[in-house]
């Protein structure tokens, strides 16, 4: 061994194995410190009330659609303005004799025809005269009628397809964080049409 590490060779050819035992026999460096696990940030009430309208399904009905290269897709330009007042339905739908087929519902999934008449799936953005804006609509209100399944919490029983009764079994605290968000969004001047009675009914109470 002696012999052979006087060679120049011999060093060269020893210096990776001496290398290799240092290496080996060095304590392992300290792990790098673990990085701290950032807090979640908090979350605002609007920004729970985004992820809550958008699981929620409420674009489905209360944002009209538009053609889209795989088919009706929701038109994100008018989100939530509900039922777009151009599109005029003037009777409900009578299904035929003996069909299977009971409800109808127009191309944007905005407009619904069953034994309840017409629903309009109403505009939900803060435009002050056609939305929730403007004071006639309260935190309180919006937190009633989801509640209650009453038109603004006091008249009229809130139509199908609007499923409130699953809604109503969130918290007040996040059906406020929903009312927060809506604030937020886009106004859209859309001036939802009032629901029209079944077919041969008096006009229904406001
Ligand atoms: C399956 C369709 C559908 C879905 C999903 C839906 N809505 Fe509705 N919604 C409607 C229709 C239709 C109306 C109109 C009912 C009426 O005029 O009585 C309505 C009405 C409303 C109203 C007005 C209630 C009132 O007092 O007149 C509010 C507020 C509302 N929806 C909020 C929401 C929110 C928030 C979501 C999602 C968390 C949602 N909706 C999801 C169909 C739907």
């Amino acid at each position: 061994m002696r012999r052979f590490l006087k060679t120049r060779a011999g060093w060269l050819a020893a210096a990776p194995l001496a290398l290799a035992v240092t290496a080996c026999s060095q304590p392992p460096p300290p792990p790098a410190a673990a990085p701290a696990t950032p807090a979640a940030p908090a979350q605002s009430p609007a920004e729970r009330g985004k992820v809550l309208v958008t699981v929620g399904g409420c674009n489905d009905c209360h944002t009209t659609k538009k053609l889209g290269p795989n088919g009706p897709e929701p038109d994100m330009s008018k989100m939530l303005a509900g039922h777009p007042e151009e599109i005029k339905v003037a009777a409900p739908y009578k299904p035929a004799a003996g069909s299977v087929w009971a409800y109808a519902t127009t191309d944007t999934l905005t407009a619904w025809s069953g034994p309840w008449g017409v629903s309009f799936a109403a505009n939900l953005t803060p435009d002050k005269n056609t939305g929730l804006g403007g004071g006639v609509w309260s935190e309180e209100t919006f937190l009633k009628a989801l509640k209650t399944g009453k038109h603004m919490g006091t008249s009229r029983d809130i139509l199908p397809p609007m499923p409130w009764p699953w809604y109503s079994q969130l918290s007040d605290e996040d059906l406020k964080a929903i009312w927060a968000y809506l604030q937020t969004i886009p106004a859209v001047a859309n001036h939802v049409p009032d629901p029209l009675p079944p077919a041969g009914a008096p006009p229904a109470a406001k």
